[in-house]
């Protein structure tokens, strides 16, 4: 496990073109901790966090990343105060407010997983409204997991594929990961649903309920570094890190 230092960031080698991971997820963790360390409100965190996703979106996009997914509100973030989950419920609005004609310049298509109909309505036609916008892009996919959860995610699925199997469109011996996959709210990723590298900022060193399924032979990279302050070159190490690993899925070394 690596954590960031000033002294990794000096000596840091050059990243490798070829072996840009294809899918990123981010677990954005430490934006109210960024906040009270300057005695400001815990939004201040989030409104900063904002900004760190426009830049991280731009820099993914530049390297060759396909899919960048982002947690942005997970299903258990409702217990948050009142005023704090109004906030965030008022950022997709915001951002995309400002940031689509930069996202459609950069050919970056929008899509949102999660429950969208429990979303306020504005965040709703927000988030659909930059879905549309930029519905032509072709490039990276920027992915906000937006009331999201994996175990809603994997219930959802195992009740979609129970409807299937009990009205006998679907036989139980058929059902395969591949089955799974398309039933969960990563399925119009098809090959690239499981990310390659997955980043949590901010010191934690947990899955909070994010990717489960997804994150099987995911590497995962965590850095002490708070959101707001995630910047290009703590993103460019660790995808260095990534670079160092020897992925395996289970099997051996193949000389690489
Ligand atoms: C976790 O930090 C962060 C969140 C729950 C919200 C993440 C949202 C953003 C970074 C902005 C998203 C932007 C868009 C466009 C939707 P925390 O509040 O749990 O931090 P803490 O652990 O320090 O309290």
């Amino acid at each position: 496990m690596f954590k960031n230092t000033q002294d990794k960031q000096e000596a840091a080698p050059q990243l490798k073109d070829d072996n840009i991971p294809a899918h990123v997820a981010i677990i954005m963790d430490g934006n109210g901790r960024w906040a009270q360390k300057r005695h400001l409100p815990r939004i201040a965190g989030h409104k900063r966090g904002m900004e760190t996703v426009k830049t991280i979106t731009k820099f993914a996009s530049d390297l060759g990343v396909k899919v960048l997914t982002l947690y942005a509100f997970s299903t258990e973030n409702w217990k948050r105060p009142h005023d704090e989950v109004s906030y965030l419920m008022g950022l997709p609005v915001k951002f995309f407010n400002n940031f689509v004609p930069d996202l459609v310049k950069n050919n970056v298509q929008v899509r949102v997983m999660g429950v969208k109909d429990q979303l306020p309505v504005q965040t709703q036609k927000a988030v659909n409204d930059a879905i549309k916008d930029t519905a032509e892009c072709t490039g990276m996919i920027l992915n906000f997991a937006l009331n999201y959860g994996s175990r809603l995610d994997i219930r959802l699925a195992v009740q979609e594929i129970g409807r299937q199997v009990a009205n006998g469109q679907l036989d139980p011996e058929k059902i395969t990961d591949q089955t799974i996959d398309a039933n969960l709210m990563t399925g119009f990723l098809g090959d690239l649903a499981d990310p390659d590298l997955l980043i949590r900022t901010s010191g934690e060193e947990r899955i909070s309920n994010f990717l489960l399924w997804q994150i099987a032979y995911s590497e995962l990279v965590f850095t002490d570094v708070l959101w707001p302050d995630f910047d290009r070159s703590v993103f460019e190490q660790m995808i260095l890190e990534y670079q160092q690993r020897d992925r395996r899925f289970g099997g051996i070394k193949t000389g690489k």
